[in-house]
C-alpha cells in the first residue's frame, strides 16, 4: 500500500488525475473502473483539462462504473449514469458504447450482475480502479459487514450512507435504498486501484482502512491485501493516520 498525503482537495484532484492520465498515455485502451460522488469530482475536472489540452485520448478507453442506485433510470438527474455523463464523458471523445455501468431499471437483477461481471472479464479486466470511501469504510457500495467474496450484486444501502447521500436529493425519502454494486472480488481483482480521501469526515474510515485489522466490518480494510493500491488523502482525511510510522511502513 502506498500513502500520498497532499495539503488539499485540489491537489488529491491533480495527483489522481494524473495517474489516471499516465494510465491511459500508458495503454490507450485501459480499463477503467470509476467512481461517482463528490470526492472524484476535481478529479473529473483535471482529467477533461488534460484532455482538452491533448495530452490525453480517451477513444480506445472502456470504463465500468463501481454502481448504480436500483430504481433510477439514466435520465435520472440522481442515477449515476447522468452524473458521469453530466460531470464526465460529455466533456470528452470517450466512445459511450464502452461506458458500462449497471442499469438501475433492470428487470431481472442477477443476470444483470452475471453480465456485468462478464463484460469486466470480457474487456480483460480493470487495469485502474479509482475509489472513494464512505465514512463507514464502505467501497463501492460495500456496506459494513459485506461479504469479501461477493461479486456485482444488488446491495442494501446503510443508513448512514442514505444519510450522507441524502445532500444529493430534495429529501431523505428520495434517496434510494438499495443499489447495484461492483463487489470486493471484484474490485480487488483490478490490477491497480488508487482510493481518494478528502475531508475530516473520512478521517476514521482512512485510518481503519490502513491501520486496523481487516474486517468486514469495514470493507475498505480489505484493500491492505491488494498487492497495488494507492491511498491519496488530504490532509485533513489523513488526520487520524500516524504519517512517521507510514513513511517508515509505506514510502
Ligand atoms: C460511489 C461510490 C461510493 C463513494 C463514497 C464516498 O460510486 O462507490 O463508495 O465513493 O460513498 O462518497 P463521497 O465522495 O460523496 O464522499
Amino acid at each position: 500500500m502506498r500513502i500520498i498525503c497532499v495539503d488539499n482537495y485540489e491537489q488529491m484532484s491533480k495527483k489522481a488525475a494524473n495517474i489516471v492520465a499516465s494510465q491511459i498515455i500508458l495503454k490507450p485502451n485501459s480499463v477503467l473502473g470509476l467512481a461517482t460522488g463528490s470526492t472524484p469530482l476535481g478529479m473529473y475536472k483535471q482529467l477533461i483539462k488534460t484532455y482538452e489540452a491533448g495530452h490525453i485520448d480517451f477513444q480506445e478507453v472502456t470504463t465500468f462504473n463501481l454502481d448504480e442506485y436500483y430504481g433510477l433510470s439514466r435520465d435520472n438527474k440522481q442515477s449515476y449514469y447522468y452524473y458521469m455523463y453530466e460531470n464526465f464523458f460529455k466533456h470528452t471523445n470517450i466512445d459511450m458504447r464502452k461506458v458500462n455501468i449497471p442499469n438501475g431499471m433492470a428487470k431481472d437483477i442477477n443476470e444483470e450482475c452475471c453480465e456485468y461481471e462478464k463484460k469486466i472479464r470480457k474487456s480483460g479486466g480493470i487495469d485502474l480502479q479509482v475509489l472513494g470511501i464512505g465514512r463507514n469504510g464502505h467501497i463501492g457500495f460495500n456496506e459494513p459487514d459485506i461479504k469479501f467474496e461477493a461479486t456485482t450484486h444488488m446491495v442494501k444501502l446503510d443508513e448512514q450512507t442514505i444519510k450522507d447521500n441524502s445532500r444529493f436529493f430534495k429529501s431523505i425519502d428520495e434517496v434510494p435504498t438499495s443499489a447495484i454494486s461492483m463487489g470486493i472480488k471484484t474490485i480487488m481483482q483490478s490490477r491497480k486501484i488508487i482510493l481518494l480521501a478528502s475531508g475530516e469526515e473520512k478521517a476514521d474510515a482512512v485510518n481503519g482502512a490502513v491501520n486496523g485489522k481487516i474486517t468486514p466490518e469495514l470493507p475498505a480494510s480489505v484493500l491492505q491485501l491488494h498487492p497495488d493500491v494507492t491511498f491519496i488523502v488530504d490532509k485533513e482525511a489523513a488526520s487520524k493516520l500516524d504519517l512517521e510510522k507510514i513513511k517508515k511502513d509505506y514510502c
